[in-house]
């Protein structure tokens, strides 16, 4: 009836119509399920070699929700964040403008939310524990930083030092972080921007760094960096990431997850940390776990850091049939060993423990069983991103109701597309098992729920869209 008033009106309302339904329809990129897939990038991978070089171009939005961007650094005489490369971040002085190559992928991926890292390792902890201790500094750090994320059309920002009251810091660091959160939160909501941190995985870390009720007010997400619980430094050949361990060792994911549930965190915050690489041992001994190993671990070709090596590095490895090397899975911890022949002139054996498809899968289950927000993987760079290996064939063999692994129409980013379909399978699996509690008879259809309820939405759409058409033109 309002409509009556002629075809420009008619015409104009009808593309208009047309366009909102277009729009949400292209907004569907991005994962299928509604969990958290939190890609970390280390940037620095573009100086690797050969094929082992990863530039933002080759990052895929469509297997992420959030992808975040790794490292800026602490200006701690400017209490200020900084590019720690500035000829790859920027875009001045014809740098190469990596902030703005990886946050313009909004806008064909409106799902993905984009954060700006700032620490890791290499940073230390010395200069943010300075930092946050004076109130003025740690005012002047939110300001600037909140501009400086908004100005590279970022969503948010993660913390990653690494981390407070350790490597140097101050035993106040715990309370300080606490106020750099706070105070972080209250500026970031006039902009709706996001605010994250990652997490140390182990106990006395935990215990020292992290008021984990209160960092869980302000926070976004806590990702949880589950990984390196051990490494050439044990000068034992260990888990890099065990999924379990005895009672009595508090080393492992389980632990950890379930550590910092009793602290108070909300799962629905908490990030699970996967490790996209291997921790690496060289023996003497037979190279079984535990066996004793030098203090440095092997290297990789594109890597090149000693005891690590990329899954993209193991999985070349393991697919050169005449390298020698075996592998044996360990079903407690969900770990993948392998090992080299002994070489002949070192006397050495070389030995990576690390997460396989199948870890990846199982942890995924895990998170899901916990009801956790998601998975972070650390990182996106290292997961055989041109697809140059085959794809493992036992990914789903501790799932009950898989019996043949999804059909997968691009061999590359194994790992994370692992992680997508398993958090599809998972819930499913975790729906199914509800399901067949006896007095709980009205339930939903477990498999294939998410395509027939998107298929509900699109008729929905596409009949209020022809009532609509109807109404104008008669
Ligand atoms: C901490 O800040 C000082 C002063 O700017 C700088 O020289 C030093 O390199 C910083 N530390 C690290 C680990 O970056
Ligand atoms: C496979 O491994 C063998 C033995 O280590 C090595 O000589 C060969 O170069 C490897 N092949 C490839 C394609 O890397």
């Amino acid at each position: 009836m309002l409509l009556r008033g002629g075809g420009v009106y008619r015409q104009a309302l009808l593309s208009l119509l047309l366009a909102t339904f277009l729009a949400s329809v292209a907004a569907k990129t991005g994962p299928t399920h509604n969990k958290v897939v939190v890609c970390y990038i280390s940037t620095w991978a573009v100086y690797r070699p050969g094929q082992g070089a990863y530039s933002i171009e080759n990052f895929d939005a469509n297997l992420c929700t959030h992808a975040v961007y790794a490292f800026a650094g602490l200006d701690i005489t400017q209490a200020s964040i900084k590019s720690l490369d500035p000829w790859q971040d920027l875009q001045e002085e014809y740098g190469k403008g990596g902030y703005e190559r990886l946050t313009s992928l909004k806008s064909s991926h409106p799902h993905l939310k984009v954060s700006l890292a700032i620490g890791g390792w290499n940073e230390g902890s010395k200069n943010y524990s300075r930092l946050v201790a004076n109130a003025q500094q740690r005012e002047h750090f939110v300001k600037q930083v909140s501009g400086f994320v908004r100005k590279y059309n970022f969503d948010g920002l993660d913390l990653d030092w690494e981390y407070p009251t350790q490597r140097g810091g101050s035993p106040q660091d715990r309370e300080n972080f606490v106020a750099l959160t706070k105070a972080l939160r209250e500026e970031f909501d006039n902009y709706g921007l996001l605010l994250s941190s990652a997490i140390g995985a182990a106990k006395n870390v935990i215990d020292q760094a992290y008021d984990v009720r209160q960092i869980s007010r302000y926070l976004d997400y806590l990702h949880i960096m589950c990984y390196d619980y051990h490494g050439s430094w044990d000068k034992k050949i260990g888990y890099n990431a065990p999924l379990t361990a005895p009672a009595d060792d508090p080393l492992s994911v389980q632990f950890t997850i379930d550590y910092l549930l009793k602290l108070g965190a909300p799962p629905s915050k908490l990030v699970l940390g996967l490790p996209f690489y291997g921790r690496t041992f060289k023996t003497a001994a037979e190279g079984k776990v535990n066996d004793a190993s030098d203090g440095i671990g092997f290297r990789g070709p594109f890597t090149r850091e000693d005891g690590f090596l990329g899954y993209n590095e193991i999985c070349d490895i393991l697919s050169n049939k005449t390298s020698g090397w075996t592998t044996n899975w360990d079903a407690e911890t969900s770990q993948m060993v392998a090992r080299s022949e002994r070489n002949v002139f070192t006397q050495d054996v070389n030995v990576v423990s690390f997460d396989s498809s199948r870890s990846i899968a199982n942890k995924v289950k895990f998170a899901m069983m916990k009801r956790l927000a998601g998975v972070m993987v650390w990182s996106v760079d290292t997961d055989d991103f041109l697809g140059r290996c085959e794809v493992d064939e036992d990914t789903y063999a501790d799932f009950k109701y898989v019996k043949n692994a999804p059909r997968r129409l691009n061999q590359n980013y194994p790992l994370l597309r692992t992680i997508n379909e398993a958090t599809t399978l998972a819930l499913e699996e975790l729906a199914a098992d509800e399901a067949v509690v006896p007095d709980d008879s009205e339930n939903e259809i477990p498999h294939g729920k998410n395509v027939a309820t998107s298929l509900i939405s699109v008729s929905l759409m596409l009949s209020s869209v022809c009532v609509l058409l109807h109404s104008l033109t008669h």
